[in-house]
């Protein structure tokens, strides 16, 4: 990955500023994460102040390459060691049985710890530098709950820039990925075996080739992950998600009707209010698809209208971001069509 170049004046500063309990936001190479901490609960109960995310929803911790699972974990399986080797540093989070010492404010009160390595050159630069490579950084996405998660320094700032409660945002470019790691939890592999959280860049697939075991869905007993909410990753504007067919007729529709209709495609489409066209491979789509949600969303416009994306399992992540992103709009197209158009 052609990284940003690394300012190591900035990282020392922002190493000193976590040591000393503030917030800051980093990047990685997934999204950019609001950083605390994890081992100050007072630092981390700052991360859910600034969030606005209730006090039971978990956040991952981040941790530099070759840092001591066994200071955050207890009763670690092989696989989690033989995955930590396959993917770390890289977009994978590990739910594992949270060690004794460890503070559960990171953990939202459950007896679990996520954890994981980043790959983001900046990232590792910072764990590093934060208490010479020992401590861990704990760090949901960098945005207000329920939002969409940022992918650039300026998204962190549209969201935390003006209220003073993130001490530095570190810029680290565009954020590779795009969407948020994949969560494995092997906290209750003897008894439930691995069970997958949140879909990701590194897919069930990749995972069942290292530990030679499928991770299943999640089922009820699950550990609860924010990012699984039905209604997550929502921009302000109602989002409605269709196959090309039915969308190009949806499109002349609105239009027809007035309605202003902001298009996020893959496939070539006739003119809307506003559009970005994503790359139709799942990697370039996940890549672009937050930045366009946010561009969309800025574009005063009734509906955010998505192009389906296909259903296979390369697209898993893509297609629950966009589900959680649709949820709670269903109807608004018929409503559109169905209610004058505001003169
Ligand atoms: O890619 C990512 O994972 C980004 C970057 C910053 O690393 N972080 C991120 O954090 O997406 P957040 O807080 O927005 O989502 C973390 C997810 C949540 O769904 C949370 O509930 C889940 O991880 N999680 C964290 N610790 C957990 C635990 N002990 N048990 C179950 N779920 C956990
Ligand atoms: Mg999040």
């Amino acid at each position: 990955m052609s990284g940003p170049d690394v300012d190591k004046a900035a990282i020392a500063a922002a190493a000193r500023l976590l040591e000393e309990g503030s917030l800051v936001a980093l990047p990685t190479e997934t999204v950019y994460g609001l950083g605390a901490d994890a081992e100050n609960p007072a630092a981390v109960a700052r991360i859910y102040a600034a969030k606005g995310r209730p006090m039971d929803h978990p956040v991952i911790v981040h941790i530099a390459p070759g840092a001591d699972l066994d200071h955050w974990a207890t009763d670690i399986p092989h696989e989690a060691r033989a995955l930590a080797d396959a993917f770390w540093p890289g977009p994978l989070t590990m739910i594992l049985k949270r060690a004794a010492h460890i503070p559960d404010a990171v953990s939202g009160g459950q007896d679990t710890v996520g954890i994981r390595c980043p790959s983001h050159p900046v990232a590792i630069a910072l764990l590093q530098a934060f208490k010479g490579g020992k401590g861990g950084v704990a760090a949901p996405s960098a945005n207000k709950f329920g939002n969409v998660s940022p992918t650039t320094a300026q998204h962190v700032r549209d969201e935390f820039g003006a209220d003073g409660t993130v001490a530095a945002i570190l810029d680290g470019g565009q954020s590779q990925v795009g969407i948020e790691s994949t969560i494995v939890d092997l906290s209750r592999l003897s008894t439930h075996g691995p069970v997958l959280l949140r879909p990701g860049h590194i897919s069930a697939d990749a995972i069942a080739a290292v530990i030679d075991s499928m991770p299943a869905a999640p089922d009820v007993a699950a550990p609860r992950a924010s990012g699984t909410l039905e209604s997550h990753y929502a921009p302000h504007t109602p989002v409605a998600m269709q196959d090309g067919d039915e969308l190009l007729a949806t499109l002349g529709k609105l239009q027809a009707a007035g309605r202003k209709v902001a298009l996020i495609h893959y496939s070539a489409f006739p003119q809307a209010h506003a559009e970005v066209r994503l790359p139709s491979s799942p990697e370039g789509f996940a890549h672009a698809l937050y930045a366009a949600l946010r561009a969309m969303d800025q574009a005063g416009s009734d509906v955010i209208l998505v192009e389906a994306p296909p259903r296979g399992g390369e697209w898993l992540g893509v297609n629950d971001r966009l589900r959680r992103a649709a949820h709670g709009s269903s109807g608004i197209v018929h409503g559109l069509l169905n209610h004058d158009a505001p003169t």
